[in-house]
């Protein structure tokens, strides 16, 4: 079975902002961001799930990570290996090394989720072991200085309500007088 890519983000609706000054844009979302916690962390005890990140957004988001179910990759050009191994992490060169990486432990892998940064969605994106974007579209526009990569949406289709992660909420959202859904893609030929 091919590695399955699936992303993981949260954007402003119409600027498609994930991230200002080296933080997520927002502050007033906790209940999104333990979304985010429950779908990337929560696996069964016998089986693993294995983050990829880019090196800023592993080392905002490794204080999440506190057992072994986890296995974390970074995909850095320039960071040492032994830095993984101070982190508790793996440190590949390339997405497709990252697949390679999950395809030695493929069995018990139980998600592979794509956590960002910006380039590192792009590369999941492009990449043919795609399997789904969740996206959580926030109905606010806040500043920021990254932004999710560009997506043909013609390409893609939402994942109906029947379809869907059991685990994923179709209702609106609402915190901090913030509206925000999250939404699940697919490729139309995926
Ligand atoms: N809202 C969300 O869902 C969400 C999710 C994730 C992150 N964020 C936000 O986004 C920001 C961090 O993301 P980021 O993109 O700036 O940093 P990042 O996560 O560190 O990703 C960028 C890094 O990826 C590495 N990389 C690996 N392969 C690459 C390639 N082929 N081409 C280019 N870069 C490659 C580069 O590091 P090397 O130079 O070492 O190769 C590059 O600096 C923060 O503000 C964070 O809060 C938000």
């Amino acid at each position: 079975m091919p590695v399955r890519l699936n992303l993981i983000a949260a954007a402003c609706n119409t600027s498609y902002a994930i991230g200002y000054e080296g933080r997520l844009p927002w502050d007033c979302l906790p209940n999104e961001y333990a979304y985010f916690k429950r779908m990337v962390l929560n696996c069964p005890s016998s089986k693993k799930n294995v983050l990829i990140f880019g090196p800023k957004t592993f080392a905002e988001t490794k204080h999440i990570i506190s057992d072994d179910r986890i296995v974390a990759i970074i995909i850095s050009r320039s960071l040492p290996s032994s830095y993984g191994e101070e982190n508790g992490a793996i440190v590949v060169r390339s997405l497709n090394e990252a697949c390679e990486q999950i395809e030695q432990i493929e069995d018990t892998v139980n998600a592979v989720w794509v956590c960002g940064g910006v380039p590192i969605y792009k590369m999941a994106l492009a990449s043919p072991n795609f399997h789904r974007l969740y996206l959580t579209r926030i109905m606010h526009e806040f500043p920021g200085d990254r932004f999710f990569p560009q997506v043909d949406w013609t390409t893609m289709i939402q994942v109906t309500a029947t379809d869907n992660d059991a685990r994923v909420s179709t209702d609106w959202q609402v915190e901090n007088g913030i509206q925000y859904q999250f939404c699940v893609y697919k490729r139309i030929d995926g």
